[in-house]
């Protein structure tokens, strides 16, 4: 059976790592040792969206917090917030073992190329979370919307293919994975109106003026990657370049058209949300930084999503937690443009 070891285990990570063990998968958790305390005492509970439930014993949860795990993996799961993955790379490099594959299950364009560098003779793919993952309890993991893991395709992958199918996981394999990561990110840059909202993700995208922030944000994106020559993959049924028109519909229109974006847990925020909530740094520079750095590379501005950056760090920073109107976050990023 193939060993896969999860590095970074907080909500994809332990998610992902606990539908891959509830249905008998060989799976080692590395991770901090706050997680490893809850599991202990809880185990793992996994539900989804469609009222999935999945139960995994504390007894069967191998959970540790040194990445020396690594060195019997055949596949390693990436899944740390972007500013971690350096030291993630670092720490693999001594450890993993000649033929073991790596995927990057991270947001962000940049993260398997920072893991290919540390570990040139592994096969590291980039791969794509597109649900949301929240953690309601001590060791519960909730998917909060759905559909499927992609990664780009390689026959390196073949076997563990099965595993991910037997956890209803199937991996969805990309030859367009650049294209599909920047389709991810265009949706990810609502992160950060999310977490400057202070709102839940259904509560916020039901309002026109939180809307009207983000299809500013997709728009100026957009643009950026038109002249750069970058197509971003259709992830959604409606094309990535229709979203800011259908984002900027008055509410009773959105929610007709634009239904199944409001399909979320009424309770589910974004990751980014939470890394405020819990007083972490966020990946802000990691998902609006690239829009900016796209901009910079192109000679171009980028000032609404500059704006989101210097927003997300300054609440990063601040006493309290700020709470944006919708109204005001719009102004102030029409105030930069
Ligand atoms: N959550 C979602 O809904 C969601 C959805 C799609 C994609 N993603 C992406 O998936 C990635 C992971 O997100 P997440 O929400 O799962 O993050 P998370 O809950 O913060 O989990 C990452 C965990 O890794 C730990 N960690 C950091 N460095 C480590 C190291 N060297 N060794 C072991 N553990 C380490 C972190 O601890 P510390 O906090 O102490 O650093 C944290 O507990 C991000 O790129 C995110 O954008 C998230």
């Amino acid at each position: 059976m193939a060993s896969i070891c999860i590095v970074g285990a907080g909500s994809i990570g332990c998610y992902l790592g606990g539908r891959l063990l509830a249905a008998g998968a060989d799976v080692t958790l590395v991770g901090r040792a706050r997680i490893g305390d809850e599991l202990r005492a809880h185990g793992l509970t996994l539900t989804d969206y469609r009222s999935g439930r999945w139960q995994v014993a504390a007894a069967d949860v191998r959970y540790v917090t040194e990445p020396d795990a690594a060195a019997t993996a055949d596949l390693v799961l990436v899944t740390v917030k972007s500013a971690a993955t350096p030291s993630v790379a670092e720490a693999l490099k001594p450890v993993l073992r000649a033929g073991a594959v790596v995927v990057s299950f991270q947001n962000g364009l940049g993260n398997a190329d920072v893991l290919r560098a540390a570990l040139p003779q592994h096969t590291v793919l980039a791969g794509m979370v597109p649900f949301n993952v929240m953690q309601p309890a001590p060791g519960a993991f909730h998917q909060g919307t759905g559909g499927e893991l992609e990664v780009a395709a390689s026959p390196a992958l073949q076997p563990f293919l099965e595993d991910f199918r037997r956890a209803g996981l199937p991996l969805m394999e990309r030859t367009d994975m650049a294209a599909v990561q920047w389709a991810k990110l265009l949706l990810n840059l609502n992160n950060a109106i999310n977490a400057l909202a202070n709102r839940p993700l259904k509560e916020e995208l039901s309002q026109r003026a939180y809307r009207r922030c983000l299809a500013l944000a997709q728009t100026e994106a957009l643009r950026l990657l038109a002249r750069a020559g970058i197509q971003p993959a259709k992830l959604t049924p409606v094309p990535p370049t229709w979203i800011p028109r259908l984002l900027a519909t008055p509410d009773a229109v959105f929610a007709r058209l634009g239904g199944k974006m409001l399909a979320i847990d009424p309770l589910a925020r974004s990751s980014m949300s939470d890394d405020l909530a819990a007083g972490r740094a966020t990946e802000v520079d990691w998902i609006n930084g690239e829009v900016v750095r796209l901009a910079e590379g192109l000679g171009q501005r980028a000032p609404v999503n500059t704006q989101l950056c210097a927003l997300v760090h300054a609440a990063e920073t601040a006493n309290t937690r700020p709470s944006w109107s919708g109204n005001d976050l719009l102004a102030a990023l029409r105030g930069a443009t």
